[in-house]
């Protein structure tokens, strides 16, 4: 898709309350997109909506609960009912859920799979069929870098960070012949309320939900089947597959996986 053909297109960005989800929408707006603005927290919504309108864009937000699938689906009738079609998705809402591995219930890799992997799925489902008759659309996936190495004490988190990276690499091949093309973005640590208190090393420093928007923004206009980001976590991600005891090492001799103070 060019870039002229973007303005007045209609995008659903779900975690829209804050972070990446908020950078995302605000820099979609600004190319003229009209962005559909999802998460539970109805203030912090209307507080991203008002903050596109008066950047002069468009925006709506719809207070909805990603793990619910009725809410889901009600998201997408109330976006078709103002806007008529969807163009874009971006699958974003999630939660950090960190435990060690002998000390973690079935119900937090539960908790972690209802959002990051089953939200993401229903919306993903409800707007298949739209964009299946359309011949065309977008799905951008925020997953993590933690979904190319898993990181220690992150296992409900990577369980379902996987497993939604899963998905979206076979549904990238399925659809992209149908005229869907999908983006997996895979993040480092991103300077966001996510990890407010998580300490990482300087290697592994946090960058700006903007740089995340900006990477989301450049597929919309320009394909690329998966985004790592930033450069040194690619290079990690090239070492493990050659070595994954490489990989444990380094991840270990840099505390990757952080730590709280
Ligand atoms: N920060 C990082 O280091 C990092 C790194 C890699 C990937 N990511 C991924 O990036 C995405 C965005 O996270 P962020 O870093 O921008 O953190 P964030 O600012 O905490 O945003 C998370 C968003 O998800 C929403 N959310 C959580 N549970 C939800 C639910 N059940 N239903 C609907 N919305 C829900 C939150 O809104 P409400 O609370 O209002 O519902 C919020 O808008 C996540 O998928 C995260 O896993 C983050």
């Amino acid at each position: 898709m060019r870039k002229e053909k973007m303005d007045g297109k209609v995008a659903i960005i779900t975690g829209a309350s804050s972070g990446i989800g908020e950078a995302t929408a605000l820099k979609l707006s600004e190319k003229g997109i009209k962005v559909a603005l999802a998460a539970r927290r109805e203030q912090e919504l209307k507080r991203v909506e008002n903050k596109v309108v008066e950047a002069g864009g468009i925006a709506k937000s719809i207070p909805t609960d990603v793990t619910s699938r009725d809410q889901v689906k009600d998201l997408v009738s109330e976006v078709l009912n103002k806007w008529g079609t969807i163009d874009i998705v971006v699958v974003n809402a999630g939660a950090y859920l960190r435990a060690k591995v002998e000390e973690l219930s079935v119900k937090d890799i539960e908790q972690s799979m209802a959002v990051n992997f089953y939200g993401g799925l229903y919306l993903i489902l409800e707007v298949l069929p739209i964009m299946l008759k359309n011949g065309q659309g977008r799905i951008i996936v925020v997953t993590s870098f933690d979904a190319k190495k898993g990181l220690p004490l992150d296992a409900p988190y990577v369980a379902a960070k996987f497993a939604m990276s899963g998905f979206a690499e076979v549904m990238r091949q399925e659809l992209k012949p149908k005229g869907i093309l999908v983006t997996t973005i895979f993040p480092g640590r991103v300077d966001t309320p996510l990890i407010t208190d998580l300490k990482v090393p300087s290697i592994s420093a946090k960058i700006s939900p903007g740089k995340v928007a900006q990477a989301i923004c450049k597929v919309i206009y320009k394909y690329r089947p998966e985004i790592i980001l930033p450069k040194q976590a690619g290079l990690l991600y090239y070492l493990n597959v050659i070595s994954p005891r490489l990989g444990d090492y380094l991840v270990k001799l840099f505390r990757l996986e952080g730590w709280y103070e």
